[in-house]
């Protein structure tokens, strides 16, 4: 009976130790959460067959005939833009006219939301990682099917959500165009504090989309629930950040618990027999597709009404 209570007082303790899902980073002996590793327990989609991120090996990589370029929608169109502290990350709200089509993705898709990950004290901070290589900071555009009301709805769906991903890579002069968003997390330092930014363009953030190469691969959310409903893009063409601006940003935010919401991102996951693959532009598409589109079909409406006469 004694050793019953102490089992079950155990198997309690055990309980409140892992109260709520967190990253390694906030790990600590009195720490009352689960870390990746157990996040497992928690939520059984994150032991899962086709989790992220994961480790692009290039040399294993594939080109795939079926991708192709990828059109950013309504990402000129000017709007206040609502951030907003989760306790885990910051989510820059997007509105619903900024679509992705292209890209070898089944069907169109309109943005929700973007987020950072990055590390400790300027140190390596993406997800996902290339040849074992992993990146000071990577930014998140996450996407559902136009069909879908929410993210919730799309969760629903192995390819309902379509993520894309840019990494950071260290420049010697400041990226300007960070500034804003810099000047933002520093409004919603605690969680579930919330701030605008006025008169945002996605252009003027992420590059244009008619000569970016990627990578592809079906994977998952890299949180809790980690549901297996990601097409992930994760993009060749890196986005500057300085040093300083690298090693500001990890004291912006506090996570939920008031610690500094530093070392955001997940381990790789196995590839578990995925293949990873690639897009290559042939040609740079940028000079004004459409006007070789329709110079293509004027000269093929020419050939043909002449081969008439
Ligand atoms: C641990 O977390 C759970 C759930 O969030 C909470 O109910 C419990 O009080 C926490 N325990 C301690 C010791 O902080
Ligand atoms: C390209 O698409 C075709 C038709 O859907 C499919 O049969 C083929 O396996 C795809 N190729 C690759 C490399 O995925
Ligand atoms: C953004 O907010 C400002 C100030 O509230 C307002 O004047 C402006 O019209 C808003 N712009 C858009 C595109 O909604
Ligand atoms: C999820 O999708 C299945 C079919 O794939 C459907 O039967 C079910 O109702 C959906 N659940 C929700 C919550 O939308
Ligand atoms: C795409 O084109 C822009 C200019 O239009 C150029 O700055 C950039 O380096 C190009 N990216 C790649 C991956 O070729
Ligand atoms: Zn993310």
């Amino acid at each position: 009976m004694k050793l019953l209570l102490v089992f079950s007082s155990l198997l309690f303790t055990l309980q409140l130790c892992s109260g709520e899902w967190c990253y390694e980073s906030q790990l600590s002996c009195k720490a009352n959460c689960s870390g990746p590793s157990d996040w497992k327990s928690l939520f059984s989609d994150c032991g899962g067959q086709r989790q992220s991120p994961i480790n692009i090996i290039t040399s294993k990589v594939i080109q795939n005939p079926n991708l192709t370029a990828f059109v950013f929608e309504g990402y000129e169109d000017v709007f206040n833009m609502s951030v907003e502290n989760h306790g885990q990350s910051a989510h820059f709200s997007l509105p619903e006219s900024a679509r992705v089509r292209g890209g070898g993705l089944p069907g169109k898709y309109k943005a929700v939301q973007f987020h950072l990950h990055w590390g400790v004290d300027g140190g390596v901070g993406s997800e996902h990682s290339v040849d074992g290589e992993r990146y000071p900071m990577e930014l998140h555009v996450v996407n559902i099917k136009e069909n879908y009301n929410d993210l919730k709805d799309a969760l629903n769906d192995s390819t309902g959500v379509a993520a894309l991903a840019f990494f950071f890579e260290l420049s010697s002069s400041k990226n300007q165009k960070l500034d804003a968003i810099i000047e933002a997390l520093k409004k919603v330092k605690q969680k579930g504090d919330s701030s605008e930014i006025e008169n945002f363009r996605l252009v003027d953030f992420i590059p244009r989309a008619c000569n970016l190469s990627y990578y592809r691969y079906s994977g998952s959310l890299t949180t809790p629930g980690c549901n297996q409903a990601v097409e992930w893009t994760v993009f060749h063409q890196t986005l500057p950040i300085s040093k300083n601006q690298l090693q500001s940003m990890d004291k912006l935010l506090l996570f939920g618990t008031d610690k500094p919401m530093t070392g955001i991102f997940r381990p790789v996951q196995n590839l578990n027999g995925r293949t990873v693959y690639t897009y290559l532009p042939a040609h740079s598409l940028c000079v004004l597709p459409n006007a070789i589109t329709l110079l293509l079909c004027l000269f093929c409406l020419v050939e043909q009404y002449s081969s008439f006469q």
